[in-house]
């Protein structure tokens, strides 16, 4: 039996990452909470002929609490997306609230759930969600995750396109590393499972990295306006919390790059701090999903002279994106007493 629940469930990712939910078998029930539309959505996806039960909530009598209770996953694509012109800061301005306040219904109702962040931007919302466990004494940095799976799949597909062949895209392989936005984005790609065709020019590798890197950026120009990327981060989303479904069902062997705590394995985290040179509270590395959610951080192991310059790039922007975070945090509850 598995319930998964989605907030902000009625939105641009939140109905299709339901939709695709809704269609994973392994699913029983299916949460779905947001401040408008979830009745319509679960009265929709309800006839569809697979196992999940569905339930919509929204805030009114303990909505929240109800759509929580007895969750083993929770994926949260609640929040504003990003329009054109508008910063990572002012995203953070919106979102962070928005957040805090889903987390603080975590703790208190689904505690022991696995916890997938989608909500831009993720490098500083998981570091929120961490701390507000924290307040309630639930941090398991073993079961939160900061999903940084649409950075992969881009990787797989652009790399499929260069090599002339998409239906090569769902087994290509590239560890995307760091955090999940901008230059904190870091695609291994000298680790790819395809390598890139011999010779491939530098500055071809250039306009790759930078195409991974600002994805995001293509969809929100080419929407003009009306949104950021919701499909594609659906599929990115619902594969992710069909990977941890499966672990948590027993299956071994599981890994996939995820922006986790480096506190979810003492000894990768430290195997990690010491190849980066310094500490991060959190980063993205390959995890191997177990039981219990993260059962090791995989180190990056052997990279190339240009990942070292990315990295290098991407390690301040983190610094700052994890302070960020934990600061709204401390200021936050400096005025007010932690509660639902
Ligand atoms: N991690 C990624 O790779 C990635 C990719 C794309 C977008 N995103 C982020 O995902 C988030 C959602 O994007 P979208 O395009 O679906 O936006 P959207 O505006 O279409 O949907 C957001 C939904 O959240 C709901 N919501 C707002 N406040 C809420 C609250 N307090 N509780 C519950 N629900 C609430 C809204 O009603 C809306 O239905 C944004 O922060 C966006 O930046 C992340």
């Amino acid at each position: 039996m598995v319930k998964a629940v989605v907030l902000g469930a009625a939105g641009g990712i939140g109905q299709p990452l339901a939709l695709l939910l809704k269609a994973n078998p392994l699913v029983t029930e299916l949460g779905l909470f947001d401040i408008v539309n979830t009745p319509g959505v679960a009265a929709d996806l309800s006839h569809i002929s697979t196992p999940a039960k569905v339930e919509g909530f929204l805030p009114p009598d303990d909505g929240l609490k109800k759509a929580l209770a007895g969750a083993d996953i929770v994926v949260i694509p609640a929040g504003v997306p990003r329009k054109p012109g508008m910063t990572r800061d002012d995203l953070f301005k919106i979102n962070a609230g928005i957040v805090k306040d889903l987390a603080a219904g975590i703790a208190t109702t689904a505690p022991k759930a696995f916890v997938l962040v989608i909500s831009n931007p993720v490098n500083s919302t998981v570091p929120i969600v961490a701390e507000v466990f924290k307040k309630f004494g639930v941090f398991d940095p073993k079961r939160l995750f900061g999903v940084t799976t649409l950075d992969v799949v881009r990787a797989s597909t652009f790399v499929a396109e260069i090599l002339g062949d998409l239906s090569l895209s769902k087994d290509v392989v590239v560890p995307v590393v760091g955090g999940h936005s901008g230059v904190t984005i870091v695609p291994l790609l000298s680790q790819s499972s395809h390598p890139l065709p011999a010779g491939f020019a530098k500055d071809s590798y250039d306009t790759l990295v930078n195409r991974i890197q600002f994805g995001g950026d293509e969809v929100v120009k080419a929407k003009s306006g009306a949104g950021s990327a919701t499909l594609s981060m659906a599929y990115a989303g619902a594969e992710f919390a069909a990977k941890i479904i499966r672990a948590v069902k027993g299956e071994k062997g599981i890994v996939a790059p995820s922006y986790v705590s480096v506190e979810a394995d003492a000894a990768g985290g430290a195997a990690l701090t010491k190849e980066l040179g310094q500490e991060l509270a959190f980063f993205s590395s390959n995890v191997e999903l177990g039981t219990d959610g993260v059962t090791k951080i995989i180190p990056l192991g052997k990279i190339t002279e240009a990942e070292q310059t990315l990295i290098t790039a991407a390690l301040p922007e983190l610094v700052k994106n994890i302070e960020t975070g934990v600061n709204f945090i401390a200021a936050a509850y400096s005025t007010e007493e932690p509660r639902l």
